[in-house]
């Protein structure tokens, strides 16, 4: 799973850059545009694309150990009710403070997900929404919406996934489609659609995912109930659109899912090398156990 081009000088310097890049992610572009979707459309995603995933994760009779790389509070709190009795411990973590107090199911952990404190193949599901394409990218919203690739976005953004493959069984991670023309979640405005240029280096593909994790098994799913057209539909297109978009979306092959003609991807990640096997552990940087593993 290691990149044999990796060298250790460089892990200070990658760590340092996702630190930076993710900041300037939650400080600016990213928060503002995560801010404004709403509380309904959370716990609708969440309910009707996030609970199938974990209960499909689900095996043995263990508390189910999820992470959730860049998440936040806000997105949790609508389905807390609904992981009543579904025996699941979750790890929150952010750059940003922690936003609560820890509970039964909740651990919230300022940490980069560039250098996790976790041992590996702790977490059975690490999920990751609209994260990787902050990272490696500078953003300003002011006075308008601007993103630049930083000469090393390959380096950060591989070694985030790295990270995530070495703690995690199965990664859930989505982002909008660098190969879709219109960006619809990073604008001047929520839901405005932003056209931007395939090469403006910004919003990864199916295909650059892949890229960066040689030897994973990589697959592209359909955002059928991850994708809720409400910031869209304060538009007059989202109105029109999101009755037809939601029946395309729900018939979606993979093919198609990892196409151009998908605005938004959600990608299934699996190491070729089930994480915590020794050839795995033995591959991977040594980290202490996360507090209170056994
Ligand atoms: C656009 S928001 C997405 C929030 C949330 N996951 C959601 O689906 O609504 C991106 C988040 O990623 C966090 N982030 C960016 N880089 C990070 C890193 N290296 N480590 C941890 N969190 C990071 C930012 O602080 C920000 O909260």
């Amino acid at each position: 799973m290691r990149n044999q081009r990796w060298r250790p000088s460089l892990i200070p310097a990658v760590i340092r850059g996702c630190i930076v890049v993710g900041r300037i992610a939650g400080l600016s572009g990213g928060k503002a545009i995560f801010d404004s979707v709403s509380a309904f459309a959370r716990s609708r995603r969440a309910r009707r694309h996030l609970l199938p995933l974990l209960k499909a994760a689900r095996s043995g009779d263990g508390p189910l150990r999820v992470l959730d790389v860049g998440g936040t509070a806000n997105f949790w709190r609508p389905i807390i009710p609904l992981l009543d009795g579904m025996n699941v411990r979750i790890t929150v973590l952010n750059l940003e403070p922690r936003p609560a107090a820890d509970d039964e199911t909740f651990t919230y952990v300022v940490g980069n997900a560039c250098a996790l404190e976790y041992a590996d193949g702790y977490f059975d599901v690490v999920i990751s929404s609209g994260v990787i394409e902050h990272i490696g990218v500078e953003e300003t919203s002011v006075p308008r919406y601007r993103v630049t690739p930083l000469p090393n976005r390959d380096e950060l953004r591989a070694a985030f996934l790295r990270e995530l493959l070495r703690v995690g069984k199965t990664i859930y991670l989505d982002c909008p489609n660098g190969a879709f023309p219109i960006d619809f979640w990073h604008s001047d405005g929520p839901g405005r659609p932003r056209f931007h240029s395939l090469r403006e280096g910004f919003l990864p593909t199916f295909a650059e995912i892949r890229a960066l994790v040689p030897g994973a098994r990589v697959e592209a799913l359909s955002p059928y109930q991850r994708l809720q057209f409400r910031q869209a539909a304060q538009h007059w297109h989202g109105r029109l659109l999101a009755r037809p978009a939601e029946w395309y979306l729900r018939w979606m092959p993979s093919w198609l899912a990892k196409s151009a003609l998908n605005p938004f991807l959600v990608v299934r990640i699996k190491s070729a090398v089930p994480a915590g096997s020794p050839a795995n552990a033995a591959a991977a940087t040594p980290r202490r156990a996360a507090p209170g593993s056994a």
